[in-house]
């Protein structure tokens, strides 16, 4: 396994590969979310690159940038294991050199959707930075999970209007035996918390239950998930959301194949989860 540090680098090594490169793009802290994916290109592309590199234009000044967990060590052993083929951990003044601020301006329908109401800035950085990296690291094939259902569909359709060269592939969502959907922001939790906060899932699942009792009604639907969640102490639902999958327009009345994605707090860390149903 390669670690390439600067883009140089990178992009030397894509012109080694000689046929299908795939990429997986993370901010590190990988878990066992990461891995499927990763496992994932290893199966269907000759090379797997991943990059790891915590993108400070995705958090607003008071997310947890600063704070984002860190496990560089433990990551490169699991990434070698799996036998990838290289990493990509570029340091911020290559991604974004100074003068580089107003150069990417890509905008889509669905940005300003679910996570972008209460994150406005968000996909204007995923993008950005996802788009440099498929610019260094032209991949034929790149993998996302579907537990950033919203970011997975911004990416997809990105690729498509950029008219990129490139295979998207949506990963499902990993989770804890428990049912909490993995994630680096996981690890701010104990584990008796993590356990607590499997609530999610489980009122996640309280609306696929009602739905398949015949309730169809979006705003009891979530009322039922609100209830639920408020049973569990130092929850607190950001949203929750029934939306068309593809325009992801809120829904009055349930319909087969729709998007239930919600964003809860819990002490302080804003968890996402979702399904489609
Ligand atoms: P990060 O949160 O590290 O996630 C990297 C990739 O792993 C994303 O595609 C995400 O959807 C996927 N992933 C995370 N948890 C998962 C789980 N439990 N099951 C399956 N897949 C999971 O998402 C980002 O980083 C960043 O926004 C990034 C795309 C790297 C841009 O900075």
């Amino acid at each position: 396994m390669v670690v390439l540090h600067t883009i140089n680098d990178c992009k030397l090594w894509r012109k080694q590969q000689i046929s299908t490169v795939g990429f997986v793009p993370t901010m590190g802290a990988l878990h066992d979310g990461h891995l499927s994916l990763i496992q994932t290109s290893k199966k269907q592309c000759s090379s797997t690159l991943v990059s790891i590199y915590i993108n400070p234009t995705q958090f607003s000044k008071n997310e947890d940038l600063s704070s984002y967990p860190q496990t560089i060590d433990s990551d490169l052993k699991k990434l070698k294991e799996l036998n990838v083929d290289a990493v990509f951990m570029p340091l911020d003044h290559e991604i974004y050199p100074k003068g580089s601020k107003k150069s990417f301006k890509y905008h889509n329908n669905l940005f300003d959707k679910l996570e972008g109401r209460s994150r406005p800035h968000f996909f204007i950085g995923v993008t950005r930075v996802v788009s440099i990296l498929f610019d260094i690291s032209r991949p034929t094939h790149t993998f996302f999970g579907e537990k950033d259902a919203q970011q997975a569909r911004v990416i997809k359709k990105m690729i498509q209007d950029l008219k990129y060269n490139i295979h998207f592939i949506l990963c499902p969502t990993k989770r804890d035996k428990n049912g909490l959907a993995l994630s680096s922001r996981n690890s701010y939790f104990s584990i008796e918390e993590r356990s607590k906060a499997s609530v999610i899932y489980k009122s996640l699942m309280i609306i696929k239950k009602s739905i398949f009792n015949g309730e169809k009604n979006a705003e009891k639907l979530k009322n039922i998930f609100i209830a639920e969640i408020q049973r569990e102490p130092g929850f607190v639902v950001d949203y929750i959301s029934i939306a068309c999958n593809e325009s992801l327009n809120e829904l009055k009345i349930w319909q087969p194949n729709s998007l239930i994605s919600t964003a809860v707090f819990y002490k302080k860390v804003r968890l996402i989860d979702n399904f489609v149903y």
